[in-house]
């Protein structure tokens, strides 16, 4: 008689697929549903991933070195995760799912690491420039509305953007620390109107892991000339928005996957002696006109600084 195998039989091998499974029924007892059923496609999905590509315990290790280094380089100024989350298009998506908007109403996109709450409340046409820039001076105007088209008073601009040095404010510790930053409220017609720069477009901090991912991959990190703003009025929903330059470079290979065409907008080339010059303008300049258009609704989560990236 055939002595009983000592070493387990084909049929009780693990697979690949066993092991999967026994990570995703751990979760079967989560007793919240929506944590549930986050762990359980996520556990799901992670796998699927380093089955198909059959990952190896080098790239394991250079993908754990990774993170680690993300964790190393974030501080209260700089978050690489976020760029990270920026840069493979999550944040992106994420605010798509979220803040899905109706046919003629201003869209959303990224935040951004730079934004920064508490910027000076300024007054209808002041200029936001608290130093001399060599950037061509810029006025933009425009309405809040509703998707009626009725204006909204009383609706709030929070603006920032970077300088022609392409930093901002934020990314320069010497100051000062409110340059082309500030918050606007409309008028009663729903008007808005502010001087700044024409902004310019920009590298993403890429001296971390996110920047060795894009050159490794062959891609750049630059993003479009922007303005960013952040449109708030009682009985609306908040839109977190960008103004793009329309005729900027990189608008079609944004590194953060930001650009929408309905944001973009046209900066109109004005001579030095034009009637309309803002006060305080000197030499030629642009102007921009656009409208947001507001969402009825309340005003959603509030937008919290998760922290920068500097
Ligand atoms: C920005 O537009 O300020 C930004 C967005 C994502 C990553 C880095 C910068
Ligand atoms: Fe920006």
């Amino acid at each position: 008689m055939a002595a009983e195998p000592t070493h387990p039989t084909s049929a009780e091998r693990t697979t690949p697929a066993d092991i999967t499974a026994a990570v995703i029924r751990r979760y079967d007892g989560c007793p919240d549903p929506r944590l549930r059923e986050v762990m359980q496609a996520f556990v799901a999905h992670l796998h699927g991933f380093i089955a198909e590509v059959a990952l190896t315990p080098e790239e394991w290790t250079v993908a754990i070195r990774t993170l680690t280094a993300t964790g190393e380089i974030t501080d209260e100024r700089r978050q690489e995760f976020i760029l990270w989350s920026d840069t493979l298009g999550v944040s992106m998506l994420v605010d798509a799912l979220a803040n899905a908007v109706p046919e003629g109403a201003t869209e959303s996109t990224v935040l951004g690491p730079f934004y920064v709450a508490g910027s000076p409340l300024r007054e209808y046409g002041e200029s936001m420039a608290e130093k001399d820039s060599i950037g061509t001076p810029a006025w933009v105007h425009g309405r809040v509305l509703d998707t009626e088209v009725r204006p909204i008073a009383g609706a709030e601009l929070d603006v920032w953007q970077n300088d022609a040095d392409m930093l901002y404010a934020v990314q320069k510790p010497e100051g000062p620390e409110d340059h082309l930053r500030g918050r606007y409220r409309t008028r009663e017609d729903g008007g808005f109107s502010f001087v700044t720069v024409r902004p310019v477009p920009y590298p993403i901090p890429d001296d971390g892991p996110v920047g060795r991912m894009l050159r490794a991959t062959g891609r750049h990190p630059w993003r479009p000339a922007h303005i960013h703003a952040v449109v708030r009025a009682p009985g609306h929903r908040t839109v977190v928005t960008h103004i793009f330059d329309e005729r900027s470079e990189y608008l079609d290979s944004d590194t953060v996957f930001a650009v929408k065409p309905s944001l973009l907008r046209h900066f109109v080339e004005r001579a030095a002696d034009d009637p309309e010059r803002p006060e305080g303008v000197g030499g030629p300049w642009v102007s921009l006109e656009t409208d947001i258009v507001l969402v009825a609704g309340d005003g959603g989560a509030p937008i919290v600084d998760p922290g920068r990236t500097a």
